[in-house]
């Protein structure tokens, strides 16, 4: 592998555990200023210190990040729907690379969106960028986004997965599922899960501790930590499942200590 390329990949996926906490706080390229994220910077600044990686667009990164932090960024590179667009899927390529190499990334991040009326536009896209990332040694984070009437099972989601890789994805987001190992098993790079809508904590590192258990390299998860009522208890019992093989009711309980004020 070039260099560059694993540098900046193992900046995000830990070499010591080969795993990964990234902190999702995108969800305003299409949401706007969904809950927990109004401020994004009074959100993510608590938290920085317990990701191993922020996952945003370039307008929060350059607004609500101190360029003195040292943290590796996944850049949010696809757009150009919102929420109230009538096709979620008809994405394009927002940010270019030279835009991506200015704001020192480590990864770009698009969205696909397999078996959606916008299907081929948006893995051609993945397809452009990865061609046009790999000219500088970025990586390219491939997100499988599903259509509101679609199963998020193993089968689709392993489709999602392997054409994603096999356009040259270095490594996919996806959701967990039942049989998640198929979907681990048969991507030929590094899984990690979104943490999909707000749930109860525990539910949460259950999520987390099932998709490590089955092959996972980790999570990408938003909502599940900055609309948890402990954020920062949240990303540090998270980041015990995934970095240091803590079980679920241990994980808890460091959300708990968190949250009552005993650390
Ligand atoms: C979608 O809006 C984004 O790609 C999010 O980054 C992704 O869904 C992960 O965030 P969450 O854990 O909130 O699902």
């Amino acid at each position: 592998m070039d260099w560059g390329l694993e540098n900046r990949l193992s900046r995000i996926i830990k070499p010591d555990t080969g795993r990964t906490v990234m902190l999702a706080v995108d969800h305003g390229y299409f949401l706007g200023p969904t809950t927990g994220l109004e401020n994004p910077k009074k959100t993510i600044e608590p938290l920085l210190p317990y990701a191993d990686s922020l996952m945003l667009t370039r307008g929060v990164l350059r607004n609500s990040v101190s360029a003195k932090f040292a943290i590796p960024i996944v850049l949010r590179v696809s757009g150009g729907t919102s929420i109230l667009s009538p096709e979620l899927s008809n994405e394009g390529i927002t940010t270019s690379i030279k835009e991506a190499i200015r704001l020192n990334v480590c990864a770009v991040a698009l969205s696909i969106f397999v078996g959606s009326p916008y299907e081929q536009q948006t893995l051609l896209a993945l397809s452009e960028l990865v061609n046009q990332a790999n000219e500088y040694g970025i990586a390219v984070l491939a997100v499988t986004a599903v259509g509101r009437d679609m199963a998020r099972d193993a089968k689709y989601l392993s489709l999602c997965c392997r054409i994603a890789a096999e356009l040259g994805a270095h490594f996919v987001k996806t959701y967990y599922c039942e049989d998640f190992k198929r979907v681990v098993d048969t991507c030929p790079v590094p899984v990690v899960i979104a943490g999909g809508k707000k749930i109860a904590e525990k539910d949460a590192l259950q999520l987390a501790y099932n998709a490590v258990s089955n092959g996972a390299s980790g999570v990408d998860m938003g909502r599940n930590i900055f609309q948890s009522d402990s954020p920062v208890g949240m990303i540090k019992a998270v980041r015990a499942i995934v970095h240091n093989q803590a079980s679920v009711d241990e994980a808890y309980r460091i959300y708990e200590a968190e949250k009552q004020g005993k650390v």
